[in-house]
């Protein structure tokens, strides 16, 4: 018989509200949702009971968007799929989508082998991959539709930004789109103007503005705004593809979104904690090289400029403007990798390290009043879960679906910091001296508890590769 576990007295959460039930799980699924109190008169019994009273029970957290092991900026991310699981089980996520990478010149099912081999055997939680396809020409697009029909890969990210590196040009994007909307699969943009960027870096380094202040004044929202709009349009000329944005930090591009869905489109879009917390003078702006910890791409705002990105972004999440919180995980130390741009900020490494803390970050926005309870469980588990193809075997706790799971301690506190909680392989916290208010108490994993008591207690080689369906929110 399968082992069982019963987490008894807590408060089951998801998007449309709280439940006083147990959760049976058996073996790797989740059983039964009872009635309190019936497990004790139908005399259930259980290898392991976890007593969760006072504590919430929410879907385990997904996360789709990390960079794992990413070559990138003359370097790798710092996080290997171990370590980086790692700390996303410590964070309480259960489920990461990480990006294969296909350059130009590269074949897209060879990079996606790659990233298996770098994955498999190596997770302690479950993951799955999006493709990035950095060269667009007809082998590309075949692979698309390959990967669609044959390896669970129903999503594609593209670069408006990066020329010489991950660029594609409207008329590649045009194409990408259309096989797109041939094969059902989802389109996700990094949208930033690289080509107008590129000319703005190079101004700026010409004039000796060199430090990291200068990443987010080369990288103006509007420039953000314009290529999102860009990317809708050519999404509505391909026939209305599904399109995703990623990592959306500012006002000007959450407008276009806005807009987009108003009309109707199949457009959505995330955001990602650094672009709700984080700010130009408080961070990227901070003396000497420290603000290179801060350096990502779209940039963080200014607190001064004429739209408030923060509390527009925040809107955007209540309003389901904004679909999806993820992290954009792509962790850089500052010894030998920030440092790469020392005296010129294009070369810092973009990127910075959140797996760990996105669930309490985000939950610090429900006690700070900017989402509800309910809407923190679906930005962060169901909505991944529903966008990416993966509900109901994620994304909720239900009978039938997979036990992952995060039992949340609200009266807990979390403080974040190389010295207090961060377990993520870098040698700085992007989230130095942030305080939660709540604390993750204990995590499971297809019914096995990976965190429990302030210990890791997950093995590597437990997490699974996941084969996606395709966008669950289509019209
Ligand atoms: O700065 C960032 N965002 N680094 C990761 C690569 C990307 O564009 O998502
Ligand atoms: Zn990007
Ligand atoms: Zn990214």
């Amino acid at each position: 018989m399968m082992a069982r576990t019963l987490i008894k007295n807590g408060t089951v959460v998801s998007p449309t509200g709280r439940h006083e039930v147990d959760v049976l799980i058996e073996g790797e699924t989740i059983l039964a949702l009872l009635e309190r109190g019936k497990s004790d008169s139908l005399n259930i019994t259980a290898d392991k009971v976890i007593d969760a009273t006072g504590k919430f029970v929410v879907p385990g957290g997904i996360d789709v968007h990390t960079h794992m092991e990413l070559p990138f900026g003359g370097t790798n991310a710092s996080d290997t799929f171990e370590t980086g699981t790692t700390a996303a089980a410590w964070g309480g996520v259960t489920t990461i989508v990480d990006f294969a990478v296909q350059r130009y010149g590269e074949n897209v099912q060879e990079s996606l082998a790659t990233w298996h081999k770098k994955a498999a055997g190596n997770c302690s939680i479950d993951y799955a991959f999006h493709q990035i396809i950095g060269g667009i020409d007809e082998q590309a697009l075949a692979d698309m539709d390959y990967l669609v029909k044959n390896e669970g890969i129903t999503s594609f990210k593209l670069f408006m930004a990066y020329p010489g590196v991950f660029y594609s040009d409207d008329g590649q994007i045009l194409r990408a789109m259309q096989q797109a909307s041939n094969n059902g699969s989802t389109i996700m943009m990094h949208a930033e103007n690289g080509i107008a960027i590129d000319v703005l870096v190079q101004q700026h380094i010409a004039r000796g503005e060199t430090d990291p202040k200068y990443h987010s004044y080369s990288r103006p929202s509007l420039l953000e705004g314009e290529a999102t709009n860009r990317a809708i349009v050519l999404s509505k000329v391909a026939g209305n593809v599904p399109l995703y944005i990623v990592h959306m930090s500012a006002s000007e591009a959450l407008n276009a979104l806005s807009e987009a869905r108003h009309e109707g489109l199949n457009v959505f879009g995330e955001t990602c904690p650094q672009y709700l917390y984080m700010t130009l003078e408080d961070h990227l702006a901070q003396p000497g090289f420290e603000g290179a910890k801060y350096v990502c791409s779209p940039p963080i705002r200014s607190k001064h400029d004429k739209h408030n990105h923060h509390a527009d972004l925040w809107k955007g999440l209540r309003m389901n403007e904004l679909a999806v919180v993820s992290t954009d995980h792509c962790p850089f130390c500052m010894k030998d990798q920030k440092e790469l741009g020392i005296g010129n900020f294009s070369k810092i490494p973009n990127g910075m390290g959140s797996v760990e803390h996105r669930m309490e970050l985000i939950y610090q926005g429900v006690v700070q009043g900017e989402i509800t309870l309910e809407r923190w469980v679906e930005t962060c588990s169901t909505s991944p879960a529903r966008m990416f193809g993966m509900y109901p075997q994620k994304g909720i706790i239900a009978p039938g679906s997979d036990a992952d799971i995060l039992v949340w301690d609200p009266n807990g506190k979390t403080k974040i910091g190389v010295n207090d909680k961060h377990h993520m392989n870098m040698d700085h916290s992007s989230w130095e001296g942030f305080k939660v208010d709540g604390k993750v108490d204990t995590v499971l994993s297809r019914g096995k508890v990976v965190v429990e008591k302030d210990k890791f207690t997950g093995t590597k080689g437990h997490g699974k590769y996941i084969k996606r369906g395709l966008c669950q929110y289509l019209n």
